[in-house]
């Protein structure tokens, strides 16, 4: 078991560069192996839920050529959707819910068996809301506890029916798992949203020369489809990003600069909430890369005041929940995040963990069956708590411990290789007291 120790930080200095988007490097792989001819991706993010991704598809014949340095880079040897072949094994996607989504909408139109699979965290995650409209489409699935819950068995078909799909929740995995298996219908599928969820998947799949029309509340795709392989780069990842801007916004003296950061509007919803709350982040160089909005961010100590989110703006900050209530908490005044009960089925029931964790410091904060209430202005003490086996859990408590007076430990900190690999390194770079230590 590893954990984190933190001691207070006053001065967070200095430039650096976070590892690659999640949600660009997920889709770039499966558009990869569905394409025809080679695939390069720039920058991509070499953490165990990207590398769940990459082990299935390798398991579907697909073959992948992994570089880590200098830059991290895959190559990927695309040969068209009619020659990928049935898995020999189950496909275990581990922590990686983005995985398990799109992957079950890509195999719901490949006409073979596969059986899909992750930790015990993602056997607990809901299934039923991806597997019903795949089911419409004309793929068999079946899955455990009632049709819920992962493992899922899909036996694929080809072509599929298109479909009407209105999406009971906003969520960028459901919406891209139907869109990948329209890439195999016959016909338009239409697929309508409550909020506009992150929209990587409509960006990204155009540089691999497919169609895609994005709609008043929604999308649709004229299905069948194939991919012709791409260069993809992707940028640095808003969601890791967040740490740093956060530390650097709530720590006495700080300033910080990361470089070449994602900054697509459908993701930026902390960054609008920070500025609200008095932040000075700032957002220089933008430019574009593989479709996606790029830029430099810093961020400067300021004073913090509370703030409400809710509605729409949930979607757009839908990961950073855990890092904006360390951000509530030593702000002055109150807090409200609303409708954002979807936390409590992310890699752990985020609202019940940080109210736990965010009490063990010294916060006032209550939950709430839709988000919480902080209380900000109480000033945190270090304490021993525990990530839950959640990355963003484990990474907004390290930050929150060097704000705090005394030592903090944060335990059961592995899961942070899901998705940021270096985070330590990268917070002592900056000069934040933080040592990992493995028993
Ligand atoms: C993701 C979508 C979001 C997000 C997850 C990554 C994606 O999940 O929480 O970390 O890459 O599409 P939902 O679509 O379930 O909201």
């Amino acid at each position: 078991m590893s954990r984190l120790l933190i001691r207070p930080t006053a001065r967070l200095t200095g430039a650096v560069a976070v590892p690659g988007d999640k949600s660009i490097t997920h889709r770039a792989i499966l558009f990869a192996a569905l394409a025809d001819g080679p695939t390069v991706i720039n920058g991509y993010l070499p953490a165990d839920d990207c590398l769940r991704s990459l082990a299935a598809v390798d398991a579907l014949g697909v073959t992948v050529v992994k570089e880590d340095s200098p830059h991290p880079r895959l190559c990927i040897d695309g040969k068209g959707a009619d020659a990928l072949k049935e898995p020999a094994s189950l496909l275990d996607l581990g922590n990686s819910g983005t995985s398990l989504r799109l992957l079950t909408g890509m195999l719901a139109g490949l006409p073979f068996v596969s059986v899909l699979t992750g930790d015990a965290s993602l056997r607990r995650r809901p299934m039923r809301r991806v597997i019903e409209p795949l089911r419409r489409m004309g793929a068999e699935l079946f899955a455990w506890g009632g049709g819920e819950r992962a493992p899922v068995v899909v036996q694929g078909r080809r072509p599929l029916n298109a479909i009407d799909a209105e999406l009971p929740v906003a969520s960028a995995q459901l919406k891209s798992a139907l869109l990948l298996a329209a890439l195999s219908a016959d016909g338009t599928t239409r697929i309508t949203e409550p909020a506009r969820s992150r929209d990587h998947t409509e960006r990204m799949l155009p540089q691999f020369g497919a169609r895609v029309t994005v709609e008043e509340g929604g999308v649709s795709l004229a299905g069948p489809q194939r991919l012709r392989g791409a260069d993809i780069t992707v940028p640095g990842d808003l969601s890791s990003a967040a740490f740093p801007l956060v530390a650097a916004a709530i720590l006495p003296s700080a300033g910080v600069r990361i470089t070449a950061v994602g900054v697509n509007p459908t993701r930026t919803g902390l960054l609008e909430l920070l500025t609200a709350m008095g932040a000075k982040i700032g957002m220089e160089r933008p430019r574009e890369l593989s479709g996606e909005p790029v830029a430099d961010l810093t961020a400067q100590a300021a004073e913090l005041r509370g703030v409400t989110a809710a509605g729409a703006q949930i979607v757009s900050m839908i990961d950073e929940f855990p890092i904006l209530c360390v951000a509530a908490a030593v702000a002055k005044g109150e807090t409200v995040v609303r409708d954002a009960q979807e936390l409590r089925v992310k890699e752990s029931d985020r609202i019940a963990a940080m109210a736990a964790e965010l009490r063990k410091l010294g916060a006032g904060i209550e939950e709430r069956p839709d988000g919480v209430r902080i209380a900000g202005g109480a000033s945190l003490r270090g304490a021993a708590c525990h990530s839950h086996g959640d990355h963003r859990i484990a990474m907004a408590l390290a930050v929150a411990g060097l704000a705090a007076e005394g030592e903090t430990v944060v335990e059961d900190v592995q899961c942070i290789e899901t998705s940021f690999p270096g985070f330590v390194g990268l917070f002592t770079r900056l000069g934040a007291d933080i040592t990992l230590v493995n028993d």
